[in-house]
């Protein structure tokens, strides 16, 4: 049995914009989710997730993970997080030369679906980092990444960066720009998260945005805004010494940046009101700067506010369900049993 858990992130900038090759900055913060794999005697699946829904299920399939049958899963959400396991499944075998490898996987996670917090990159990545190590054919990080991303790939229907994924597996903060993805030096910043209790459509937030782009020049040109301001942040953090708390002026510079690029991804109508609620209360309660995290639609915001201020206020903000200050998970997927 092989248990391997990896990290959620938040978008520090850059979230949407880095589907069409600008630069983005997340980081993985302090939130795992644990898959745990067995290799079976037979090529049957069979996967048991108790916290991805309120009542858990166990689902168990033959053969490729595209057979398998129409079992009883609890929620949509669910639904994608089952595929994002199959894709994981998939890529496993495929990397272990073991096309008919079987496996009794667990998936135990913290980390919301579908808030932005980058539950399925998590999933995915300790999902093939277990079953290739429990197959005795364990990857190394950069092929995890790009075997994650390629999963993500095909469940998102073509429509991901290397963001997420690459994130979860390094640790730490990232820089990603089409396929250049690099671990980044930054300060251990303060980041709190507030969460609204639901969820988004990455999938249909992403061609959301596609189809602006497409269509209104100004809509691309915003994109490329946001690739702009990415640049300025890398330039902040490039400045600053990562061994040190980060120093006001730093922070103010890197809250202005956050706010303006919440208000780009606004334009790109890809906020809520939930998501808009959250990041006024953490600007009225004195953080640097807020904005949404990961897809939008709902689910999270990230706010940077060294004082206890930004989570108190969003625990008593209306339609903010959970406020926690997160982390800076330094170290990426990691081996637990
Ligand atoms: C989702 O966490 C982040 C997006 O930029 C999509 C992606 O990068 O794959 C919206």
């Amino acid at each position: 049995m092989t248990v391997c858990e990896a990290p959620g992130k938040v978008y520090l900038f850059g979230e949407h914009a880095v589907v069409y090759g600008e630069p983005a900055v997340p980081a993985a913060i302090e939130r795992r989710a644990a898959v745990t794999a067995e290799p079976r005697a037979d090529d049957h699946v069979r996967v048991e997730a108790e916290d991805l829904s309120l009542d858990g299920f166990t689902v168990e399939y033959s053969g490729g993970t595209s057979d398998r049958p129409d079992v009883d899963v609890p929620t949509p959400l669910v639904e994608a997080a089952m595929g994002y396991v199959d894709a994981a499944v998939e890529q496993a075998r495929d990397a272990a030369d073991a096309p008919d490898a079987g496996f009794d996987i667990t998936v135990e996670s913290d980390i919301p679906l579908g808030a932005g917090l980058g539950s399925s990159a998590a999933v995915v990545v300790a999902g093939i980092d277990a079953a290739t190590r429990a197959l005795g054919e364990p990857l190394d990080r950069r092929e995890l990444a790009e075997r994650a991303y390629r999963a993500e790939f095909e469940v998102q229907d073509g429509q991901a960066s290397r963001a997420d994924t690459f994130c979860s597996t390094m640790g730490g903060a990232v820089r990603v720009e089409g396929d250049d993805c690099e671990p980044i030096d930054a300060p251990n910043l303060p980041f709190v998260v507030g969460f609204d209790g639901g969820a988004g459509d990455t999938g249909e937030l992403v061609a959301g945005v596609r189809a602006l782009r497409a269509e209104h020049e100004f809509a691309a040109d915003t994109v490329e805004s946001v690739g702009d301001l990415v640049r300025e942040g890398e330039r902040l953090l490039a400045d600053a010494d990562p061994e040190s708390d980060p120093d006001p002026e730093l922070l103010a510079a890197l809250g202005e940046l956050m706010d303006f690029n919440h208000g780009l991804l606004a334009a790109l109508g890809v906020s809520a009101r939930s998501l808009d609620a959250m990041v006024w209360a953490a600007r009225d309660a004195g953080a640097h700067g807020a904005k949404l995290t990961g897809a939008g639609g709902g689910g999270c915001i990230v706010a940077l506010d060294e004082s206890d201020a930004t989570e108190t206020a969003l625990s008593f903000t209306q339609g903010c369900e959970e406020a926690f200050r997160a982390e800076l998970a330094t170290e990426g997927v990691r081996v637990v049993e």
